[in-house]
């Protein structure tokens, strides 16, 4: 399957900097056309920005752009959500759902996340659902049985409609820390998340599954070459043109 290579620029970013992000990166896709699929996950307030750097860079048309998160709820009183149908109006395809920063910082649960995934879906935009364990969950031995729980509840609140999810595995203990899943333990995850669901559809093989967590340029190629590893979900490299490009060139 064809790899994803998805940069979440988290809270970074200003309409100068974007601009000099994309047109670095357009000028970089231009000259090496990538065969994996691309996308930028931005701040909710420069989405319009984007969708308007893309229609002027011809480089940019293959970049999906994606949120960060989407409300569970379809409209009405719900004070700074933004909903699935907004981001379908700046043409969306993806909104990363259950990042570990929303999980921790905003409280929010496995339900919550599982549907916030669902209103993705129904609006036609592609959640990529993150799961993964935090340094104590792994020392104890609970890496499996946290990322399964994560998926789970995601898998039961959507039915047929899992095999339209991308999953990223983020373990907490890698995100912005330098610290990565070694190729092994990151494989070892795939595969458990793989299996479960392998069990949830017959439409398994096409959920992609990335990893995400201090991916860099100079490791991105031994993660991405792991047979269940199928793209990045990546955060600070993301910003970095000339990095970004080298993990997407690794991503062939
Ligand atoms: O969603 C991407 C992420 O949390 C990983 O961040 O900065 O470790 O690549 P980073």
């Amino acid at each position: 399957m064809k790899k994803l290579i998805a940069g979440n620029w988290k809270m970074n970013g200003s309409l100068a900097a974007n601009e000099a992000l994309l047109g670095a990166l357009a000028q970089g896709l231009a000259a090496n056309k990538p065969s994996c699929d691309i996308a930028v996950c931005v701040p909710a307030p420069y989405l319009a920005q984007v969708q308007a750097l893309k229609s002027v860079q011809p480089a940019l048309s293959t970049v999906g752009v994606g949120a960060q998160d989407v409300s569970a709820q379809a409209s009405g009183a719900y004070t700074g959500e933004v909903s699935a149908g907004m981001l379908k109006d700046f043409a969306c395809r993806y909104a990363i759902v259950g990042h570990s920063e929303r999980r921790q910082y905003h409280f929010e649960t496995d339900a919550l996340v599982a549907e916030k995934a669902r209103a993705a879906l129904a609006a036609g935009i592609t959640p990529i659902v993150c799961v993964g364990e935090t340094l104590a969950e792994r020392e104890a031995g609970h890496t499996e049985e946290v990322v399964k729980r994560q998926l789970a509840a995601v898998i039961h609140a959507n039915g047929h409609c899992i095999s339209e999810i991308v999953v990223a595995y983020e373990p907490v203990w890698a995100i912005g820390t330098g610290k990565t899943a070694s190729p092994e333990e990151a494989q070892a995850v795939h595969a458990v998340l793989r299996a479960q669901l392998k069990a949830a559809t017959d439409q398994s093989a096409r959920v992609k599954i990335l990893y995400g967590g201090s991916m860099n340029a100079a490791n991105a190629a031994t993660l991405l070459a792991q047979p269940d590893i199928d793209g990045g979900l990546i955060g600070g490299a993301s910003l970095n043109a000339p990095d970004f490009l080298k993990i997407i060139a690794a991503a062939q």
